[in-house]
């Protein structure tokens, strides 16, 4: 399996173009489902993700094209398929999404129940108590969920013990769009990515509002056509390579971005004393004197609070700072299996129930470790960059699920990491 290995240190300079937003992109791709003709999409990120997004829409009858430009082209071109085997299912939970588009479209869904998760508990129940709020009749039988019925609308509550959810606000809206009559979504989630999701369908011809707000109204249309659309930039991406250039006080500006979807990272980037210059579309970290990180708490919230998909990358951060910082997580209280690997860097860290305790030290040495997830494993890269030696992180398909071409944009603002293929 491959590894990707850092030689820690290196002093980094430059900019780095932020790829478009993969979980905006993953519920656009699904949508393909509820919409006829042709849609365009640009600013979609090549990852392994979106290759799975694909596939799994392929065996629903929808067709997938690169074009030379970069952008994506996708069809609904056979409508007579409406089950989601688990095979290609459980290579990604997100996956999930396809079963409100295509019962919505196909009248009948049948999609593999999703498994375990390494963030922790991941239950789908505010996903199938959205639906059945809007007409579905639900049978789990044989580890499948069969969604029938019609969609008619009505007033649904989603926010469950953690909060609103992301993926069941896309799937109860991609379904409720052609509904016989008016949804209102309750305590709908308010990430940009769902937005960009009601944005996206609006321009189709659906009729959405509120968007952005706790409330969404969608008033049912009989059918959505194809457009062309750009998705949102990564938010995630962006803060991942803010927090790399926090950590090693380095002049790196990220661009292609939207600063107005970052305001808790940034609040808790110079809490921490970076010095952002902030501006439309691009952030600049400006090296400050003391080159010193601050010990600064965050607790993880869903939008507009701390994301949870930057906990890892600020605790790798928050290893290095002076002083004691308290890391809290409201969204997924068990994604913390990165704190063990980054304790084998060096790093100090005590779990105490939904919190990690973090010491800062100045003295990280290099290591193997593991990566247990996505963000997990761009925290332990951060951590590599900055630590004495080599790090190598194994299971780096986790990576490659998320980050498009990191080892390349790390490369050209100066890092000193490569990808070791296993033969
Ligand atoms: N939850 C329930 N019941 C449900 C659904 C969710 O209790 O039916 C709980 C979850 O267990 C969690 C909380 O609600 O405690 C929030 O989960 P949410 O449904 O919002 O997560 P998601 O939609 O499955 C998306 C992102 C995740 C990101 C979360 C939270 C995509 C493809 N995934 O997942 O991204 O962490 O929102 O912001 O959009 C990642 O990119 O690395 C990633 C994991």
């Amino acid at each position: 399996m491959d590894r990707i290995r850092i030689r820690g240190g290196r002093e980094l300079r430059g900019s780095v173009a932020i790829s478009g937003s993969k979980n905006a992109a993953l519920p656009i791709l699904a949508a393909a489902l509820v919409v006829d003709g042709p849609i365009l999409l640009r600013n979609v990120p090549r990852l392994k993700d979106i290759d799975n997004m694909c596939r799994i829409l392929a065996s629903l009858g929808v067709r997938s094209d690169w074009q030379a430009d970069g952008s994506l082209e996708l069809e609904a071109v056979d409508k007579t398929q409406y089950c989601a085997p688990y095979d290609l299912v459980r290579t990604m939970r997100a996956s999930f999404v396809v079963l409100g588009p295509m019962w919505a479209r196909r009248g009948v869904a049948r999609v593999s129940y999703p498994g375990g998760c390494v963030l922790g508990h991941r239950p789908v129940d505010l996903h199938l108590k959205g639906l059945r709020g809007i007409g579905a009749r639900i049978d789990v039988e044989d580890g499948y969920v069969t969604v029938s019925g019609s969609v008619r609308g009505g007033t649904i509550y989603l926010a469950g013990n953690y909060g609103s959810t992301v993926l069941g606000t896309a799937n109860v809206v991609m379904a409720a769009v052609l509904g016989k009559g008016t949804t209102y979504i309750e305590s709908a989630a308010l990430e940009p990515e769902v937005a960009d999701l009601c944005h996206f369908l609006n321009a189709c011809g659906a009729h959405i509002q509120g968007i952005g707000s706790h409330l969404l109204t969608i008033e049912g249309v009989e059918t959505l056509t194809g457009c062309e659309w750009s998705v949102i930039p990564d938010r995630i991406e962006a803060a991942t390579y803010l927090s790399c250039a926090g950590m090693l006080n380095a002049p790196v500006v990220v661009e292609n971005v939207e600063p107005r979807h970052m305001i808790a990272v940034l609040d808790r980037l110079q809490a921490a004393g970076l010095d952002l210059d902030v501006g439309t579309d691009s952030i600049r970290n400006v090296p400050t004197a003391s080159g010193k990180l601050v010990a600064t708490d965050v607790t993880t919230l869903p939008y507009p609070g701390f994301p949870t998909d930057i906990q890892a990358q600020f605790m790798a951060m928050m290893v290095r700072a002076s002083g004691v910082s308290v890391i809290t997580e409201k969204v997924y209280p068990e994604r913390f299996m990165h704190a063990n690997e980054l304790a084998r860097l060096g790093a100090r860290i005590r779990r105490e129930g939904p919190s990690a305790i973090i010491e800062g030290t100045d003295s990280l040495s290099g290591a193997p470790v593991m990566a247990s997830d996505l963000r997990a494993s761009a925290g332990l890269i951060l951590a590599g960059l900055v630590a004495d030696g080599h790090t190598d992180v194994r299971r780096v398909y986790h990576i490659d699920r998320g980050y498009e071409r990191i080892e390349q944009k790390l490369q050209a603002i100066g890092a000193d990491i490569e990808r070791i293929r296993d033969t």
